[in-house]
This record gives C-alpha cells, structure tokens and sequence, in this order.
C-alpha cells in the first residue's frame, strides 16, 4: 500500500486515508445555520471517498464570521443544524472536523464593530477596525470555548482553530497587523498570546482523547512579515504541543495583500519546516490535482496528510479516482459499486 491510503491514527481519530477536505466557505447559510446545502455538499465529498472533512470557517460570534452567510457555532440551534451534517457525513464513512474562526478586521458582517489588535485596516475596502479592549478580548476567548462545547455535542471529531489567512488570531501573531503597546503585542511572546489562550480556552471543554488542529499562515509574502521559520519557532515558544494541539494545518498568506506565485505544491516547503521543527504532524496542500504528486507530498518529513480544496470542489469523487490511478482497493458507497473502476 502506498502513502496516500494508508489510514491514520490521532489519538482516538481515525482516518481511512490521509485525504483531507480543507474547509472552504461556501457563503450559503442564513443566521449561521447549516441547511440543506451544507448537508449535500459534506456528504458528498464523504461518499466520494475523503478520509477527512474539515467544514468551512465557522464563526463564534456573530461579528467573528466572515460574512453575513457563513456558519457560526454561537447558539444552539446552529450546533443542532451542524449535528445533521455530522450525522450523514459519518454515515458516509468520513471523519468530520469543525473549523472555528473569528474574522476581526477581515469581516464582512454588516453591523459591526469591526475588531482587531489595532486600528488599522486591510485595504480601502474595509473601515477602520476598532483596536480591543481586554474585555472584547476575553469574550472572543470564552467564545471559543462555548463554540468547541457545542462542537463536542454536535458530534465533530476534530476542532480546528483557525490562526491562518489574516484573520483575528493570525493579525494578533503577525507583526505586520499587530502593533499593540500591551501583553498582547510587540514581543513572539506577546503576539502569540490569545492563539494560546484560545487553546487553553477550546482545550478545558474539548476532551484529551480527540485531536485539536490549529491553521496557520506559515509564509506572509511581505517585507517585515512572518515567515515559516518564525511561526515555527514562536509555537515551540508557546509550547502549542504542550497546551494540547495534535496538529498543524499548513497554509499561507492572507495577512495583507501581497502576490503569490502558487503553483502546485508552493506552501511544501513551509510545512516541512513546521513539521520538522514543532515535531507536530501536518495537513498540508495548496494546487493539488494530481493523486501521484499528493503520494509524494506524504513522504517528506512530518507531513501525514494532504488536503485538496478546489480539486474537491471540481470532482468530490477525486479519492475514489485517485485509488484507482494508485492501484489501490477502496470501498466505494454501496449504491456505487456498479460503476467501479475494473
Ligand atoms: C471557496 C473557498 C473558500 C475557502 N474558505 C476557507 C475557509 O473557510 N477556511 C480556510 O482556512 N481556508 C479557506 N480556503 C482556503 C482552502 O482551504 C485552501 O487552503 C485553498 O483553496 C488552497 O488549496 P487548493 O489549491 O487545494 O484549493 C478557501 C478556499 C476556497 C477556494
């Protein structure tokens, strides 16, 4: 058996394959609640045979959300709505995990106040973000312990926290974004603050045995900016491993507006530094079309599973595609298994 189907244990989770469905909005819920769609989209890319979902960025406030239309995990009917998903995707034979996200300057929601560590904006675009208080602080913080209870309840395997693509988390662990005079500002010690009182935060209600993922943005494109060996260093710093994280989910950019040359592949490089320096396992991906080239992603050092965004998005039956190209035996969905590759 090859890397890309042989299956993988975190703690109590485990995964048929190393095929991760990164999450990706998809703008469709009303007051942050799963509906019909989210139910067939997740289930879909299930049956198409992924060994992980990770579902789209899910706020845990209503102004934590990136638009009016994604999902939040701020009461509980939202957590019922979600519970369905899990329910069918499971059914399905998949793994489901929940990303949850604050925006802070980055969001769209209409209303405000737009929130940030400091006042300054991402582009023309966006008003002036409000800098927080220490209280708006700690409401974002137990925010994210009553969203991962409801995730817990709902059912979800995994919880990840969303530390990537310049949102909240991402502009307090950038120097780029994060120009407070505070605890939370100026020194890796100090920019890495709430990302580790969020996992405090997450990690008192989510239980030991199943694993926390973090996203982070390990390359920030700019002058001044982050770099992989940087966010490395300050999670080492943060003892991320010790406040509980299992996982690292390698991703870049997003921080300020800056040109990235992605090709397939692009953001390897940053998660094999992640890996090899933190020790911790990581998802990583980026452009990824090719079953052959996702195969090789999983031989570098650290990296235990591969995630495909667009490619899922194109084809949600790509791992049953990919099995065969590899020449592996999968099991297909029941109903399917008249059209199986022969
Ligand atoms: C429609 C869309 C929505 C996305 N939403 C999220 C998101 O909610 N959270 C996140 O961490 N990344 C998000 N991303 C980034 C993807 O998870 C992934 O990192 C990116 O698409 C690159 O992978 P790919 O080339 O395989 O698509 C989104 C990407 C797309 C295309």
């Amino acid at each position: 058996m090859g890397r890309l189907f042989k299956p993988f244990e975190l703690k109590s989770l485990q995964l048929k394959n190393r095929i991760v469905m990164p999450p990706m909005c998809m703008y469709s819920a009303q007051n942050g609640i799963a509906n019909a769609f989210h139910e067939t989209h997740y289930t879909t890319r299930a049956m198409g045979g992924a060994g992980l979902i990770i579902v789209e960025a899910t706020g845990v406030l209503p102004q934590g959300r990136i638009s009016d239309h994604c999902l939040g995990l701020w009461h509980d009917e939202q957590g019922d709505a979600l519970a369905r998903v899990v329910e069918r995707v499971h059914a399905a034979g998949a793994k489901i995990g929940v990303q949850l996200i604050h925006a802070g300057r980055k969001s769209t929601v209409t209303g405000g106040p737009l929130h940030a560590p400091s006042p300054v904006r991402f582009s023309e675009e966006f008003p002036v973000p409000e800098a927080m208080t220490q209280g708006e602080i700690d409401e974002v913080v137990e925010a994210y312990r009553q969203a991962a209870l409801r995730a817990l309840k709902a059912g979800f395997d995994l919880v990840e926290i969303h530390g990537a693509h310049g949102y909240l988390i991402n502009q307090f662990l950038s120097p780029l974004t994060n120009f407070r005079l505070d605890h939370y500002g100026g020194s890796e010690e100090n920019r890495f603050r709430l990302l580790t009182e969020v996992v405090r935060s997450v990690r008192s209600v989510w239980p030991e045995a199943l694993p926390l993922s973090v996203r982070i943005s390990a390359e920030e494109y700019s002058e001044g900016g982050l770099h992989a060996e940087d966010l490395a260093r300050g999670i080492l710093g943060a003892n991320l491993k010790g406040l509980g994280v299992d996982l690292l989910h390698v991703s870049s950019g997003g921080v300020v507006s800056a040109t990235v040359r992605d090709f397939p592949g692009y953001q390897l490089e940053f998660a094999r530094i992640i890996g090899t320096v933190t020790g911790l396992p990581v998802i990583t991906g980026g452009r990824m079309t090719e079953p052959i080239h996702a195969e090789d992603v999983l031989a570098l050092p650290g990296i235990e599973l591969v995630f495909l965004g667009r490619e899922l998005l194109r084809n949600p039956y790509w791992p049953l595609a990919a099995a065969r190209s590899l020449s592996e035996e999968v099991v297909w969905p029941k109903q399917y298994e008249r059209a199986k590759y022969r």
